[in-house]
């Protein structure tokens, strides 16, 4: 089993904003790998550094001044923190929890980004591109026949896979989820939980949920976060039957949180 990510004394910052040049540490000297291939999922109460985490690892949040890090990610063998950031966010795309497609047709959501890139140029691979990016993402079957009209006219399911799909498009190794579902029904979260679990065969996932069954459904391991600090990580199975820490089991039993 190979390390895709590995991740070294992460320690996260924010500026505190009632103390001038304070700062609050809000991800305390985490050490986690990712398996390539896995599914990680990450649970935790509110505030406990899930999203600082997902953003670190693609540094999204570089451009914000109240922001601070100390410590390595490696992504394969080459340092994210020195790494042109085009080329990070190309090998490292990220889903957010609401779905937010581009106010243009389903295709032109698809091979925007592939486009600009200049990753795909003839017509006959564009369309191949949307196709797979389509049927990886579990949502081709839906729209093939509505290519050319609004995202915007999607259900907001539909419109999570589109997301996906996006990012499928410009062929990631890894894929950061941050509780992709929250705003999804059940029937809608059961299908982008299966279209997660076919993705799992061609790339790395890293799923923040706070819906504790979902981590048990889809993650092939589990960590557990509690206010900026990894309390513990383990097969899925172990974690949600018989993890080593008091506090996870009483966070998965929904004793607090
Ligand atoms: N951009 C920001 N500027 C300042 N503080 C921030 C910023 N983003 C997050 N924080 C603070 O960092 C801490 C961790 O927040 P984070 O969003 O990473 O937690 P989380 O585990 O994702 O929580 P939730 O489950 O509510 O999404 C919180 O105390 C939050 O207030
Ligand atoms: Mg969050």
């Amino acid at each position: 089993m190979l390390d895709k990510i590995r991740v070294e004394n992460l320690s996260c910052f924010y500026a505190d904003p009632k103390e001038k040049g304070g700062k609050k540490r809000v991800l305390e000297s985490l050490n986690i790998n990712v398996v390539e291939n896995e599914i990680l999922t990450i649970i935790g109460p509110a505030n406990s550094g899930k999203t600082t985490f997902l953003r670190t690892l693609n540094r999204m949040n570089d451009f914000d001044p109240n922001y601070s890090r100390k410590g390595a990610i490696y992504l394969g063998n080459d340092n994210i923190f020195n790494m042109n950031m085009e080329k990070l966010r190309k090998r490292v795309g990220m889903l957010f929890a609401m779905p937010i497609p581009l106010p243009m047709t389903i295709y032109e959501n698809i091979i925007y980004a592939p486009k600009r890139l200049g990753v795909v140029n003839k017509k006959s691979e564009q369309n191949e591109v949307v196709e797979q990016a389509l049927r990886d993402a579990s949502l081709w079957n839906e729209v093939k026949d509505r290519l050319n009209s609004s995202a915007m006219k999607l259900s907001g399911g539909q419109q999570q896979r589109l997301c996906i799909a996006r990012i499928l498009a410009i062929n990631p190794e890894v894929i950061l989820f941050d509780e992709p579902c929250s705003g999804l029904d059940p029937i809608s979260t059961a299908k982008v939980e299966e279209s997660m679990m076919e993705l799992r065969a061609k790339y790395t996932i890293v799923l923040v949920t706070n819906n504790v069954k979902q981590a048990s459904r889809v993650g092939s391991r589990t960590a557990f976060f509690l206010m900026g600090k990894l309390v513990e990580v383990d097969k899925t199975g172990t974690i949600f039957v018989s993890p080593k820490n008091k506090q996870t089991e009483d966070y998965i039993t929904g004793r607090f949180g």
